[in-house]
């Protein structure tokens, strides 16, 4: 299981929500569980876990899995963490585990778009889909590829100086590295003034379109596909719902 430093990394598991502490992004998910009457929610590439805590806040059951083990120490200090499930693993981890009958399940930020071939896309929703109960919800987001460019992630466009509590100043900026195809690849620095260190995380994702993810998810098993805009960034990327047939 190979996981960026982004995830991985101690130091940079720790200041990730701190450096993107709007996570408004997520009210659509919160919002829709809510409206469909979900009790209980598996949460995939739960990272930091800012989802999965705000479910169990509001009284959901909630598995939460992610390969990356220093991402899941800081969501499990969390407030209301200790009400969450949290899985060291992959998307395919739930299928060990004996998991099944969730009414919903999430694949938020770019989780849907880290599976860079098909065959791994389509393993990770099936894998999904068998966890769900029948007539349970899938919901995920993807970025608009038509945005796939290498001025999408430039330093002048993503470059911030923050005061963080607890790691004091830290300079971070993203840079495109190459597309190929469908593929972006694209790495993140950070600077922590307070001792000089730098580090780096290199990442890559595949921008699919709105068909190929609603045939993706058909062949592995789901109906009522819907491609809708996302509410709080249209421009951004979609959201992907469809049921376990
Ligand atoms: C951009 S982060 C999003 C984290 C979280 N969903 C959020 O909204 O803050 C992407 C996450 O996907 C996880 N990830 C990477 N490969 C994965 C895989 N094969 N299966 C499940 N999660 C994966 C990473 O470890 C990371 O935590």
């Amino acid at each position: 299981m190979t996981v960026n430093a982004e995830f991985e990394h101690p130091r940079l598991a720790a200041v990730y929500d701190l450096l993107d502490p709007d996570r408004s992004d997520l009210d659509v998910y919160l919002d829709l569980i809510g409206e469909d009457g979900a009790r209980s929610v598996l949460d995939v590439g739960c990272g930091t876990g800012v989802l999965a805590c705000a479910l169990a806040a509001r009284g959901f059951q909630v598995v939460a899995v992610d390969p990356a083990l220093a991402s899941l120490d800081v969501a499990r200090a969390k407030p209301h963490a200790e009400w969450v499930r949290w899985v060291h693993g992959d998307a395919l981890a739930v299928r060990g585990l004996g998991l099944a009958g969730f009414d919903a399940a999430t694949m938020t930020a770019n989780v849907a778009m880290v599976f860079l071939d098909d065959e791994d896309m389509a393993a990770a929703l099936r894998a999904v889909r068998e966890s769900l109960a029948p007539g349970g919800r899938l919901l995920f987001e993807a970025r608009e590829p038509r945005l796939l460019s290498p001025e999408l992630w430039t330093r002048e466009s993503t470059w911030s100086r923050r005061g963080l509590p607890g790691h004091g100043e830290v300079e971070a900026w993203c840079e495109t590295e190459r597309i190929v195809g469908s593929l972006l690849t694209f790495r993140w620095t950070f600077v922590f003034h307070a001792d000089g260190q730098v580090l780096t995380s290199c990442s890559t994702l595949r921008f699919r379109s709105r068909e190929e993810i609603a045939t993706l998810l058909e062949a592995a098993g789901f109906s009522a596909v819907e491609l809708r805009r996302l509410p709080r960034a249209p421009e951004r990327a979609f959201l992907a719902a469809a049921r376990r047939s």
